[in-house]
């Protein structure tokens, strides 16, 4: 798994200057028109932001294509786009440049909010772009393996978010190299994120015989029961599928199985699902292999009754390495999660920051450029906790004292690194 040695842990303080983008107050807003319109302005930022999953069948709750949807939750869609909720992607503007990021300008929320302010005019029908057409094909073409739960899985109509952790076995018979992965959701209004996780030592399916309800799969929160060998990916709505970067892949040994990790949202009416996932085999030799980092603070503790619980975490890099993506995660208290490195030669290099940490939105977040990180470098990390009786998802009421688990109640500082060992050629 990780050649990684678990780091030091230490309570560090640590003076962190970010450089953050423009503020609202700062934007030129008298070249923004004055009255807006759906055709010319709304439309296309809706169109671009949100109905990947805003449209009918999708996961979101209601459609945002055409006029009266848009003008109808117009207040509703200025209150959730300024207060970052949505579109939801996470990590903040100015530390870490991310694929996929779907994150609105200030100029386009500033549209949005004058749009309300002013009557939601139409503006010219003609002028309406038509939305985005979606196609169901494989983005990456046909992949050599598709694999899926035994059977369609049954998602009651109501309830809390489920975990839903599918164990399918790859049967391969000696190891491959996966250079990507695709997820097709089986029934896209249920199925809001899914993570796909590696086990060679048949734990997950130990833990699926344990919990055996009469579905297929197992029930967790969050995790997977276990440390897993290793992770192929994420999906959420809105994010490409794309190969690995610079000929890498992930090894996955002869005997694994894929526990797919499946977050279900409730429709309010009993749904099935059957997630489906393309794997996409190395028919050439593979530069280098892809391996996680789990940088998992296992003292964590957090005190009843504090409401910005603040804990550093450092972990050690024992060798030169690149690190090509970082997935940030807590549960139901976590605040807020930032992430940096300390070389050698006194340089900082930002890793990410997720200040409005959302349990219901963990997204693998794949670099823009891959970052090379030098022997000898430290990873800092800083988490914030409210464990007050002020937050509404605090699982314990009264608050209680909280250290690292699995369960609902427990709480998590982990921060996972998808990374190569610089000069470490693949075994093909
Ligand atoms: C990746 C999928 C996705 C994208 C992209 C997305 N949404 Fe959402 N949206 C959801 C889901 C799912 C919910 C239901 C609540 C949740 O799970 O967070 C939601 C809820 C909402 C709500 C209701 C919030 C509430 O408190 O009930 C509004 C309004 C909204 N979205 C507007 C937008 C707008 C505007 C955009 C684009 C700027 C957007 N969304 C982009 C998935 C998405």
């Amino acid at each position: 798994m990780n050649r990684f040695s678990f780091a030091s842990l230490g309570l560090i303080g640590i003076a962190c200057i970010v450089a953050f983008g423009p503020h609202p107050d700062d934007v030129a807003k008298k070249k923004l028109p004055a009255k807006p319109t759906y055709a010319e302005h709304i439309a296309p930022i809706l169109n671009d932001h949100c109905v990947t999953c805003h449209r009918p069948g999708e996961v979101a709750p209601f459609s945002l294509i055409g006029y009266e949807n848009a003008k109808k939750w117009s207040a509703m869609v200025t209150q959730v786009t300024h207060s970052r909720l949505m579109p939801p992607w996470k990590a903040k503007e100015g530390y870490g440049e991310f694929m996929d990021e779907n994150r609105l300008s200030v100029e386009e929320l500033e549209l949005i909010k004058r749009w309300d302010a002013t009557g939601n005019a139409m503006g010219e029908k003609k002028k309406i772009p038509a939305p985005p057409v979606f196609t169901s094909e494989w983005a990456l073409g046909k992949p050599d393996l598709i694999i899926q739960a035994a059977k369609p899985y049954r998602v009651s109509s109501e309830g809390t978010d489920e975990y839903r952790n599918f164990v399918i076995p790859t049967n391969f018979k000696e190891a491959r190299y996966v250079v990507a992965m695709d997820v097709k959701p089986g029934n896209p209004r249920v199925v809001h994120h899914v993570i796909a996780f590696l086990d060679s030592k048949g734990r997950a399916a130990k833990l699926e015989a344990q919990n055996h309800d009469g579905q297929e799969g197992y029930v967790t929160f969050g995790g997977v029961g276990f440390a897993p060998d290793g992770a192929l990916g994420g999906w959420a709505p809105g994010l490409q599928a794309r190969k690995i970067p610079g000929g890498n892949a992930f090894r996955v040994e002869p005997g694994t199985s894929i526990v797919l990790q499946v977050h279900y949202n409730k429709s309010g009416k009993e749904e099935t699902d059957q997630t489906r996932v393309g794997l996409y085999l190395a028919k050439e030799p593979v530069k280098q292999e892809m391996h996680l980092a789990w940088m998992f603070n296992i003292l964590l503790a957090v005190p009843a009754n504090e409401a910005d619980h603040k804990v550093f975490f450092t972990y050690k890099v024992p060798r030169d390495i690149t690190l090509w993506s970082v997935m940030p995660h807590m549960h139901l208290l976590g605040k807020s999660m930032k992430a940096w490195v300390e070389r050698p030669d006194g340089k900082t290099v930002p890793l990410i920051h997720v200040d409005q940490w959302d349990f219901n939105w963990q997204l693998n977040y794949v670099l823009k450029s891959p970052i090379k990180i030098p022997g000898g470098s430290t990873v800092k990390i800083e988490s914030v906790y409210d464990n007050s009786d002020k937050n509404p998802r605090n699982p314990s009421n009264p608050p209680k004292p909280v250290f690292v688990g699995e369960k609902t109640t427990d709480e998590m500082m982990l921060l996972i690194g998808a990374y190569t060992v610089d000069g470490q050629p693949a075994r093909n």
